[in-house]
């Protein structure tokens, strides 16, 4: 009898203990969890309101030297049907955009990013090239054809990843 009401004593004082530490490490575990959704909403926000107010890429020193010759240059000819165009990707769109090329133009582009990766594709062509920030990348391809194609990022690269797109427009060639 008295063996059975040790037991019983026994078995409170655990099931109190463990339902103490059961609520200890629920309020951690909720304690972490609110403290991972504060940084993580505040993170989004900061890092939002950074790109939206400098509207330049001055304040981004890996790719400041990389940046400033692509500021404002359209597409460049190097000889006969040959072209260069230094592409800039940048939260979230394409520098220069539209660009118009001529049918049949060979064009080099030369492609950096002003702040974060970014996936250089070009739909329908073979134009597919990482834009890293700091570093200038270069594919060359060949447009026969007079259509407008679609330049889409295609590296995850932040809240307005999925409408970073620009167009590549492709002027017919006048025959004479
Ligand atoms: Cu730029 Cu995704």
């Amino acid at each position: 009898m008295s063996d059975s009401t040790a037991q019983s004593e026994f078995e409170d004082a655990f099931h109190r203990v463990a339902e103490r530490h059961e609520r200890v490490w629920i309020f951690i575990a909720m304690l972490l969890l609110t403290l991972l959704l504060i940084g993580t909403l505040f993170f989004v926000v900061i890092d939002y309101g950074v790109v939206a107010k400098t509207g330049g890429y001055q304040s981004f020193d890996p790719t400041t030297a990389a940046t400033e010759s692509f500021a404002g240059t359209g597409l460049v000819r190097t000889g006969p049907n040959a072209y260069t165009v230094h592409m800039l990707a940048h939260m979230w769109a394409w520098t220069p955009s539209p660009l118009h090329v001529p049918e049949g133009a060979t064009v080099t582009f030369y492609v950096t990013s002003a702040d974060v990766l970014h996936g250089f594709q070009v739909q329908g062509t073979t134009l597919n090239l990482t834009a890293v920030p700091g570093i200038v990348g270069s594919v060359t391809y060949t447009f026969r054809h007079a259509r407008t194609y679609n330049i889409i990022c295609n590296e995850y690269c932040g809240i307005g990843h999925q409408n970073m797109i620009g167009r590549i427009i492709v002027d017919p060639e006048v025959r004479k």
